[in-house]
């Protein structure tokens, strides 16, 4: 599985690169200006699913473009075939391909390409990070203020901004510097590889998380909800650090939910 899986993002991510800033059609979710999909993203997530299907016709997906399959399956592939649309849209080029397999309801394999610089994360619960092949794991970064941290705002930013603002804020003053890519996949596989110590985010979606926190767990990172309770891909909170800043993190939001 973990094989078609890597097949599906390498394939899918160069469809991606090949697309990337070209003159294209872009339609607007949701009734929402800002929040993009374009029909590369359909086609990625066709070819993925294309091909996992044709391996495994009975398994379930939950992807992006397309919702999910009502099936019965112990089998649940969760898919964002572009994570990171807006840069896309741009020319800008950092965005990757996510696709995430649970299993009775567990996440066991995950695998993020980033076909920008030909970067392929993949992790298999209990069998540890790799990035390229080479085992990753998290930064031994131990104060916030030697911390590079990362976040990324929702497209519905407009209608709350104090609660998404407040944070940005407040992590500014408290950590080395703090970075917006815009692909929650590659924050995750980036805090997992070490390059950034933390990564906090509200709003997000499933696909957007599903390998993302298996390679940040199997790295020996830490993932919970913005107080530090266990919380899951469903539900929309990313805590997600090097285990050692979790606590300094937790403090700084704390205080943001304060002034809520
Ligand atoms: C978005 C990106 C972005 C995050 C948004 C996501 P998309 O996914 O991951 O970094 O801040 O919340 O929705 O729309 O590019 O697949
Ligand atoms: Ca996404
Ligand atoms: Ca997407």
């Amino acid at each position: 599985m973990l094989e078609i899986a890597i097949e599906a993002a390498i394939e899918a991510g160069r469809l991606l690169k090949i697309n990337a800033g070209k003159v294209m059609h872009v339609d607007r979710k949701l009734g929402q200006e800002t929040n993009l999909v374009t029909e590369t993203d359909k086609k990625a997530e066709e070819l993925i699913i294309r091909k996992i299907k044709k391996r495994y016709p009975h398994h379930d997906f939950l992807a992006e473009e397309s919702g999910g399959s009502e099936g019965k399956s112990e089998y649940k592939w969760i898919i964002d075939p572009l994570d990171g649309t807006t840069n896309f849209t741009h020319g800008m080029p950092i965005f990757c391909v996510s696709i995430g397999l649970e299993v009775k309801g567990e996440m066991t394999l995950g695998v993020v390409y980033d076909p920008n610089l030909d970067e392929l994360f993949t992790a298999e619960k209990g069998k540890g990070a790799f990035l390229n092949k080479r085992r990753m794991s998290v930064s031994k970064t131990s104060k916030l203020i030697e911390s590079l941290i990362v976040t990324g705002f929702p497209y519905d930013i407009r209608s709350r901004p104090e609660a998404i603002l407040t944070h940005f804020n407040n992590f500014l003053l408290e950590a080395q510097a703090v970075r917006r890519l815009g692909s929650a996949a590659l924050d995750l596989c980036y805090v997992a590889a070490g390059r950034f110590d933390g990564y906090w985010e509200n709003t997000l979606s499933p696909w957007d998380m599903a390998a993302g926190v298996l390679l940040l767990e199997e790295a020996g990172g830490l993932f919970t909800d913005f107080l530090g309770f266990p919380t899951t891909i469903y539900k929309k909170q990313v805590l997600a650090t090097n285990r050692i800043i979790h606590d300094q993190m937790i403090a700084v939001l704390k205080k943001g939910m304060r002034k809520d």
